[in-house]
């Protein structure tokens, strides 16, 4: 197993963390983690998300990528070969199956949520938040939400730069768009926070990020910050597997994990950094979920000046953050279809995006005419499908790929290809086999 790979290469080992980073940094960090930080209260929100990302989520994104190197192949296939070394049923392919499934699932919601980043980017530039009221800002996304052919619109934009890059290929797509995404996006965050910085509610908002309360820390926010983790480290969606694929055999992968891992926190960090100082600023409310970045933000954008470039600057970011995510779940899928049936590369992934643009209908549907359609009495496709994403399948699919780097690999296989000190090594290995499924099943046991 140790022939070079046959399934195509990074360029160099920066390609890949640039390629990993741009993949875990997404709509995660700048709009999920910021208004989960403002629902679930601030800083303890954020101490438990740093817990879960050091000691569950890091262990796993390094077992996921090191599945994916070993296996070389695409993720179906690797799981299958991994297990088949280790003298294990090859019926282990459908790990790899599942982190595609899960990757498709998630992809045509998360479309939408790109689509209206994009859509926010033109409003900014066309000063759509300037002198009017932040119940009209309110309502302008209200009524946005409710025309599914503006959704539409939006979706298939994003669908169609994410399958133009894609179908490209490795070098000429997947780098050429990376390399100088990945770079802007941190550019912007740095911008952001820089303006954030001169504006007089930057302490007041510092403050509520990371002033420890310990009090405030309860069992609800484990959970969510426990599927936050997986989340955000783009675990469970198979993405790491076959970016991991494209590794070269040498690169220490416990040393680049911890890079993507803190870059994608940084990035977290960076962009509640930039939004709650304006939150406090104008004297706005931090605990809106979800319409925290859409309707609240948009307030401060009217009102200061220069607000439409900050705005457009701010959902730029959301929109580059969202695509380097997005071609990196179609990948797994495009890679497999390729291995496995032979297809042209740009077939595949005109198929696999084809497939989801048509599934992101019932997504966007959900928050429109099928609003009232409730899946099991109780949820709309969209919520139903982020729920089932970010809380079942992503803490199950992480779980289960501990339990197969940690019992169903070889301890010797696993050693060779992490090549980390011993004692660090006997940690990890401690982790998964352990600490990551038992968390996973205790804190989902608190929860429910
Ligand atoms: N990590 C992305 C985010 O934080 O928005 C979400 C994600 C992207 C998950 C790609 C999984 C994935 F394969």
């Amino acid at each position: 197993m140790t022939k070079s790979s046959s399934i195509g290469q990074w360029s160099s080992r920066w390609m890949f963390i640039m390629a990993a980073t741009g993949s875990a940094v997404g709509l995660g960090n700048v709009w999920k983690f910021p208004y989960m930080t403002g629902q679930y209260g601030g800083s303890s929100f954020v101490i438990v998300y740093l817990l879960c990302i050091l000691f569950v989520g890091l262990p796993i994104l390094i077992a996921e990528i090191m599945i994916g190197r070993r296996g070389n192949a695409s993720p179906a296939e690797a799981t299958a070969k991994v297990a088949i070394e280790s003298n294990r049923s090859r019926h282990w392919w459908w790990l790899g199956f599942f982190g595609m499934i899960t990757a498709f699932l998630f992809l045509s919601v998360y479309s939408i949520v790109a689509g209206w980043t994009a859509s926010y980017v033109l409003r900014s530039l066309q000063g759509s938040f300037v002198g009017v009221t932040p119940d009209q800002i309110s309502q302008m996304f209200d009524d946005f939400l409710k025309d599914p052919w503006q959704l539409l619109l939006w979706h298939t934009f994003f669908m169609l730069i994410t399958v133009v890059i894609v179908a490209r290929g490795l070098k000429e797509g997947l780098e050429k768009a990376i390399g100088w995404m990945v770079p802007g996006l941190f550019l912007i965050v740095i911008i952001l926070v820089g303006y954030a910085l001169s504006t007089p509610g930057f302490m007041e908002g510092i403050k509520f990020m990371f002033r420890i309360d310990w009090a405030a820390i309860d069992t609800k926010s484990f959970l969510a910050a426990l599927g936050h983790s997986f989340f955000t480290l783009s675990i469970a969606t198979a993405s790491m597997m076959i970016y991991g694929a494209y590794l070269e055999r040498k690169a220490k992968i416990a040393k680049i994990a911890v890079t993507i891992a803190t870059l994608d926190t940084l990035v977290a960090l960076f962009a509640g950094m930039a939004i709650f100082p304006l939150v406090f600023t104008y004297g706005l409310p931090h605990d809106q979920g979800p319409s925290l970045v859409f309707k609240t933000l948009p307030i401060a954008f009217g009102e200061m000046p220069g607000g439409g470039i900050i705005g457009a600057l701010f959902f730029t970011l959301l929109l580059l953050a969202a695509l380097g995510s997005s071609i990196s779940l179609v990948e797994p899928i495009v890679a497999w279809l390729i291995e496995r049936w032979n297809m042209r590369r740009a077939v595949a992934a005109w198929l696999t995006s084809g497939l989801i643009w048509v599934l992101g209908f019932a997504a966007l549907l959900s928050f429109n005419y099928w609003e009232d359609l409730k899946l099991f009495g109780h949820w709309t496709y969209y919520t139903f499908v982020d729920g089932l994403v970010s809380l079942v399948l992503l803490p199950v699919g992480g779980m289960l790929l501990a339990i197969y780097a940690g019992w169903v690999m070889k301890r010797k296989y696993s050693e060779e290809e992490l090549m980390m000190p011993p004692w660090l090594y006997s940690i990890w290995r401690f982790i998964v086999r352990y600490f990551s499924p038992i968390a996973v099943i205790v804190i989902a046991w608190i929860s429910f």
